[in-house]
């Protein structure tokens, strides 16, 4: 099958070399090979070997016959959405770690995809390269999920992490993790929840099955969050988490962002640094944890690449998704209690 990948930033061209670290074992496992043919992206990358498949307009792929499946690794809502819109017009599959565009826009390109009977997937929008959002449409099915609690955003961990262990404050820290390339210059998206926000929103549609806000999510980030909170939290025996939260209650959920105090028996205190972790309960299962690497080139790409593969051995099925467009009204967060 032939695929375009829409954006070579770090996701992108992790896409591309996973492809090709794994070539055997993933044609083995789509049932055929998958080839890139195309790369969309404003820039050129002379002298890298995907240089004489790079076009600079979209059209070009979603006009193509021969292309059956396209990545979206591009980030933000436009022109992600119109792009990505035009490809599942196009009849052509679509893989996308992006969480904006999935959190705003999922419900509608679910549909539409489901029209033209073509898949639209997206793993790795919330926890990188762990394995949640198949879990969550697939796997726990025969549950009813009555909560969900995620460090779902790996840079403000390891913030968090860090202030914990050598006492710093936060602006220390922030410029270290801006360092270190896990923040971006503006930090703001993860800082600020709203990185995680997304993530839950996305997390919470799924599971009950219709579209939810994400701005209807109170959020709160870390940026509050001083040398002396940490030191009275360990002295407590606690650890401060920025939690992202979803809960069942009644016909609905409560969802919220926020910084709370972790006990040590509290599956989710261990996770440090870089990582991410969800918990889920079920009302039939009871615990699950989803632990590992939330963020970053090569583990991000891992679950796309994972959706490519999917995606090739479904091509002739609309893999079902049920997250109507229909508006979930979210009970008051303030129900939400550790
Ligand atoms: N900025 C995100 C994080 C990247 O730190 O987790 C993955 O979505």
């Amino acid at each position: 099958m032939k695929a375009a990948v829409m954006g070579y930033g770090t996701i992108g061209s992790g896409v591309v070399e996973v492809l090709n670290i794994n070539h055997d074992s993933i044609t083995k496992r789509a049932g055929e090979a998958i080839e890139v043919k195309y790369v969309l992206d404003l820039r050129d990358f002379p002298g890298d070997p995907i240089q004489n498949k790079i076009v600079h307009d979209y059209k070009v792929i979603a006009e193509d016959p021969e292309i059956g499946m396209v990545v979206e690794t591009m980030g933000g809502v436009e022109p992600a959405y119109t792009f990505v819109r035009a490809m599942l017009e196009a009849g052509k599959h679509v893989t996308t770690s992006n969480k904006a565009l999935v959190a705003e826009k999922g419900a509608e390109l679910i549909a539409l995809a489901k029209e033209k009977n073509v898949n639209f997937l997206f793993e790795a929008s919330v926890g990188g390269g762990i394995p949640i959002i198949r879990p969550l449409n697939s796997c726990l099915t025969a549950d009813v999920i009555e909560e969900i609690t995620g460090i779902l955003n790996g840079t403000t961990n390891y913030m968090l992490t860090k202030m914990s262990v050598e006492g710093s404050e936060f602006a220390d820290v922030l410029k270290d993790a801006q360092d270190k390339g896990y923040a971006e210059k503006d930090p703001t998206a993860d800082v600020e929840g709203f990185d995680a926000c997304r993530k839950i929103a996305i997390l919470t549609s799924l599971v009950c099955g219709q579209q939810v806000d994400f701005s209807d999510i109170h959020t709160e980030g870390i940026t509050k969050i001083s040398a002396t909170d940490i030191k009275y939290a360990k002295a407590m025996g606690k650890a401060i988490k920025l939690l992202a939260t979803s809960r069942k209650v009644g016909d609905s959920y409560c969802a919220m962002v926020s910084p709370c105090m972790l006990p040590q028996e509290h599956p989710l205190y261990p996770v440090n640094d870089v990582f991410n972790a969800i918990f889920v309960h079920g009302n039939v299962l009871g615990d699950a944890m989803f632990y590992g690497s939330g963020a970053g080139k090569l583990p991000t790409a891992s679950a796309v690449v994972a959706d490519m593969v999917e995606i090739a051995k479904f091509k002739d099925t609309n893999l079902p998704m049920e997250w109507r467009p229909e508006k979930l009204e979210l009970a008051d967060y303030k129900m939400v209690t550790n």
